[in-house]
């Protein structure tokens, strides 16, 4: 097997340090305190909470909920629901039965899936007051068990955008109810997130404690990634692994990928002009997915990306020097363009303007 996993989470073996971070969660679970985990996107945080699971393995229930399909309020009830009936205990006929008739009110139906037999619960909510009530007694369920449980909700921030409003408010009024479950908030909108904790008005403030996931450390992954070629009989040095590295900004995702298709390559001693090789090749199976953005943005928000990743960052994105250099136009649609992009998740801030996706970044760096 490939030792570098590029998407899920396999066991410790596979995951690189994380070790002050994950006490950190452990210690706040412990303490049922809640947490908001937050970094850009791919940098280990699904990665992070999946481990944090793993670690408790059977001592508690946690919950992974991932909201990011989620579009409302109902989305959000049936991830919910589902999790809690399976999470808490065994899904057993007396089990289906107290659920039936703790949540009797609103009619839960239950359906089994044809292959694995699985079941699953179905509450159909039929306006804003069944919605409520539905929250209330998912919660209410959790507190009943008896049990300390954590929640973990992957892509939060995304609650923000159901079209029901006051949705937060709601959350947070069960959330601080719960008090001896923890709650765990993760996301990659660091922004949108933050402020739903650290601003005064809102229903979050300072309800949790704010962890700020960064990169993992140079050192550890390229001797991480070193010995995995080794123990496997092949050779890639760590100053290889630290060339992988700077060249993917250190972002867990692309360093991962770039590692795992050395890894199946068929070379056995890798050198800095094989990993460049690579990453050649991987732009290029990209392509497509790259023209195609192309094809969506428009002119000036390509060319703004395109600036933006010749320059690797941009600190200073309305200078005249850098809007001139590419001849970008008015500095008041640049703004706009890169408020557009930012929005789409395709620039961020990581010391500087960066493109998010580093691989996109690194085939924009290489268009005329
Ligand atoms: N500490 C780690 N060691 C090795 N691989 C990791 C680690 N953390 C995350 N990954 C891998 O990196 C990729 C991106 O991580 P993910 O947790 O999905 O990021 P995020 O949730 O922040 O977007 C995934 O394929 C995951 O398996
Ligand atoms: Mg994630």
């Amino acid at each position: 097997m490939n030792p570098f996993i590029i998407s899920g989470y396999k066991s410790p073996e596979y995951f690189c340090d994380r070790q002050a971070e994950t006490l950190k969660i452990m210690d706040a679970i412990e303490n049922s305190r809640n947490v908001t985990l937050v970094s850009f996107r791919r940098l280990g945080k699904t990665g992070l909470l999946r481990h944090v699971e793993h670690k408790i393995g059977s001592k508690m229930p946690f919950l992974y909920i991932d909201l990011y399909p989620t579009l409302e309020l109902q989305d959000f009830i049936n991830l919910f629901s589902n999790s809690i009936i399976h999470g808490l205990e065994p899904l057993t006929d007396r089990v289906i039965r107290k659920v039936t008739a703790f949540f009797s009110a609103l009619r839960p139906r239950f359906s089994f899936d044809p292959q694995t037999g699985s079941p699953s619960i179905e509450i159909n909510i039929a306006d804003r007051g069944e919605a409520n009530m539905t929250i209330h007694l998912l919660f209410d369920y959790i507190r009943q068990s008896g049990r300390k449980v954590t929640v973990a909700f992957d892509e939060f921030q995304q609650i923000l955008e159901y079209p029901e409003k006051n949705v937060e408010a709601l959350l947070r009024t069960e959330i601080q109810t719960n008090t001896e479950s923890c709650f765990i908030f993760s996301g990659s909108q660091t922004h949108m997130l933050l402020s739903m904790f650290n601003e005064y008005s809102r229903p979050f403030y300072q309800s949790s404690e704010i962890l700020e996931l960064g990169k993992i450390k140079k050192d550890e992954y390229a001797t991480f990634i070193s010995e995995f070629f080794s123990r496997f009989n092949k050779d890639l040095s760590v100053a290889v692994a630290e060339y992988i590295y700077d060249i993917n900004g250190g972002i867990t995702f692309n360093v991962q990928y770039t590692c795992n298709k050395l890894f199946s390559s068929g070379i056995d001693k890798i050198e800095e002009r094989d990993a460049i090789k690579m990453l050649d090749k991987i732009l290029e199976e990209n392509e497509i997915i790259y023209y195609n953005y192309r094809e969506l943005l428009t002119k000036l928000q390509f060319q703004l990306l395109r600036a933006i990743a010749k320059e690797d960052k941009v600190e200073k994105p309305y200078s005249e020097r850098f809007v001139q250099k590419y001849k970008l136009g008015a500095a008041s649609s640049v703004r706009s363009a890169i408020d557009v992009l930012k929005g789409k998740g395709m620039l961020m801030e990581d010391q500087g303007l960066r493109v998010t996706d580093r691989f996109f970044s690194l085939w924009l760096k290489k268009q005329i």
